[in-house]
């Protein structure tokens, strides 16, 4: 699932940054509830995080911006999170084999890590869902879709890869975002790209546009949330995020952004 500005960006990040586990949820009273039952309020009792309409719900830890993720608040820590289209995407792949989480932040792991899951279910098939913006797929979320297919190319094999419409159209935007970055780097001209998109348009509007250089650190981070299906029996931990990494990264070297 990808929801480049900001649910998959900032999910990553707080894995990345130590979180214990990400728990998405659809509704705002669901989060309240969950985290009622878990403990909230001290410090080793759940945060709760995420945004309506961009910005920090009332009377929750955090909102939906990376930024606010740090490791100083997030590290140990278990985060009950809703977001206006990231997480109900999410809740929309339930009924996959795997379901990871994919930004421009983590894209080859992200890549590499979804086709070592598709090799080990015996399945040549991984869909990229774009969570977008109100049932519409948005500019930002296609470009990190390319990027993720950018990397996947380059794996073992990913030159075979077949792609259909959607997923050729992707890769293309992203390689002419590329091609047009000699000079900047690619995290500029990702930002820049993120600027004149839906979602960067808003959070500009909101005063967020520090999340978008945030978003656009590509390959900064190895962690590959991953949902929790209970595969070890352990119920309380079904339908957690929690941080996976690719094989081919060693699982020792922790990401330290
Ligand atoms: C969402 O889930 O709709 C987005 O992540 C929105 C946002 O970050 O403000």
């Amino acid at each position: 699932m990808i929801d480049v500005l900001r649910a998959s960006t900032t999910i990553v990040t707080a894995l990345a940054h130590g979180a214990a586990g990400v728990r998405p949820v659809l509704t705002v009273e669901v989060a309240r509830a969950l985290a009622a039952a878990f403990g909230s309020g001290s410090d080793s009792g759940v945060l709760l995080g995420g945004e309506r309409g961009g910005l920090r719900i009332d009377g929750f830890d955090l909102g939906n911006s990376p930024l606010d993720y740090s490791r100083a608040r997030v590290a140990g820590r278990r985060i009950v999170i809703t977001t206006t289209n990231g997480t109900a995407a999410v809740e929309a792949c339930t009924d996959a084999s795997e379901v990871l989480i994919g930004a421009i932040v983590n894209r080859a792991a992200a890549a590499a890590r979804a086709r070592e899951l598709a090799v080990a279910h015996g399945t040549s098939t991984i869909h990229l869902v774009c969570a977008g913006t109100d049932g519409e797929v948005t500019e930002e979320d296609r470009l990190a879709a390319g990027a993720i297919l950018d990397a996947a190319g380059r794996l073992p094999g990913g030159s075979d890869d077949t792609l259909d419409a959607s997923a050729t159209a992707a890769l293309e935007m992203f390689r002419g975002v590329l091609s047009a970055a000699a000079d900047t780097g690619a995290a500029s001209a990702i930002t820049a790209a993120f600027a004149m998109s839906r979602g960067g348009r808003n959070l500009i509007e909101l005063g967020m546009r520090a999340d978008l250089p945030a978003a656009a650190a590509i390959d900064s981070l190895r962690v590959v949330p991953r949902l929790d299906r209970g595969a070890h029996g352990d119920e309380a931990a079904t339908g957690w995020l929690h941080a996976d990494a690719a094989g081919w990264l060693h699982a020792d070297a922790a990401d330290t952004a």
